[in-house]
């Protein structure tokens, strides 16, 4: 028998959200208003360079970022996915035995990413459905090597502001390096929501985790990446599968960086929708956190399967955390009114 490591053997394996022909899908958090009219555009002219390899160091998209947010490319490495680039810093500081923390419920990767770099996950509860910065800083140990801050976290689509955030970061020794995972910045509320690259960009143990699977509306072709210290950055380079992001991928993620309006007009879009989904389910009885992300958590402790299999059996897909809760994409308008309607049969049982 080859040996497996035995921590793997234990491990659950990532579960996706579902799809089914002609449902309403509202399991992934993805932007549901399709690729972005110049990134179609861009990716019809690309086809003919296909058989031959990506550049590895993806300039282009480097560049870009770069002047994006006002930085210099050595302070950023891309990855296939923000999930690569969550394996890639895990990689880089975690390694055997080396503690890593978040709070839990978060991203469903970070335990299976930990693990599967060799790291020890140490899971800190949540309060009141929102990260508790101060017992994560409680957490953190002489073995700690990695914090995650999901902001705005997910599946529970709460956040943590500036103060508590800055308080945490001040906290953290600096040997520990502190993830700030934004996989859904764009949708919150800057007033409520820190940008952790303006706050913390200048110190050598914070990164900052972006993608452009959510409000880019790229899922389908994986592109992420993270903005810290060059000497981190270089780092986490070396971890990279080699040439994980695909030229159209790289090329496409520079096409949607030129299309910040229409990304704001969906954008807010979304969020328009996710308020009325909220003031609905609250006018109907049930109890999401405020949500400053796409997509919105209901609290349904040991219903939560029924009422996913209850909207399944009606079409629209949801995603549920079976005894915990159920997390519900903002979709498209009439998706969005089909889930409530769903939801309204259902809350006779509330
Ligand atoms: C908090 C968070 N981080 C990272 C990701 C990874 O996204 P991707 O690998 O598509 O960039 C997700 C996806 O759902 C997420 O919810």
């Amino acid at each position: 028998m080859v040996h497996v490591r035995p921590s793997l053997i234990e491990l659950q394996s990532y579960v996706p959200g579902h799809k089914a022909p002609g449902a309403v899908v509202l399991a992934s958090n993805e932007c549901p208003f399709g690729l972005l009219p110049g990134v179609a555009a861009r990716l019809g002219e690309l086809t003919g360079g296909l058989s031959r390899y990506p550049d590895m160091g993806a300039r282009r998209l480097l560049d870009a970022l770069a002047a994006r947010h006002g930085v210099s490319p050595d302070r950023i490495a891309v990855g296939a996915g923000s999930s690569e680039v969550c394996g890639q810093l895990l990689h880089t500081v975690a390694g055997p035995g080396g503690e890593v923390v978040f709070g839990w419920r978060s991203f469903e990767a970070y335990p299976i990413l930990t693990t599967v770099a060799g790291g020890a996950v140490v899971q800190v509860p949540l309060r009141g459905h929102v990260q508790d910065l101060e017992a994560m800083a409680a957490a953190v140990t002489g073995r700690t090597r990695l914090v995650f801050v999901c902001n705005p976290n997910n599946p529970t689509s709460t956040s943590v502001g500036e103060s508590a955030l800055r308080a945490f970061v001040d906290r953290v020794p600096e040997h520990v390096l502190v993830v700030v995972d934004e996989a859904y910045h764009e949708y919150a509320d800057p007033a409520a929501v820190p940008d952790a690259l303006a706050l913390f960009g200048d110190r050598p143990n914070v990164v900052v985790l972006r993608t452009f699977s959510k409000a880019y509306a790229l899922a389908g072709l994986r592109v992420g990446y993270c903005v810290g210290a060059p000497g981190i950055i270089a780092q986490v380079r070396k971890t990279q599968t080699p040439f994980s992001v695909s030229g159209l991928a790289q090329e496409a993620a520079v096409a949607a960086l030129q299309e910040h309006e229409e990304v704001a007009r969906r954008v807010a879009l979304t969020v328009g929708e996710r308020d009325r989904v909220t003031h609905d389910l609250r006018a109907l009885g049930y109890d999401p956190p405020p949500s400053q992300a796409n997509f919105v958590w209901l609290p349904l402790g040991r219903d939560s399967a029924a009422f996913a299999g209850h909207c399944l059996g009606n079409g629209v897909i949801v995603r549920a955390f079976p005894g915990e809760g159920v997390r519900v994409t903002i979709g498209l308008p009439e998706e969005n009114t089909a889930f409530l309607a769903l939801a309204a049969t259902w809350s006779t049982r509330l």
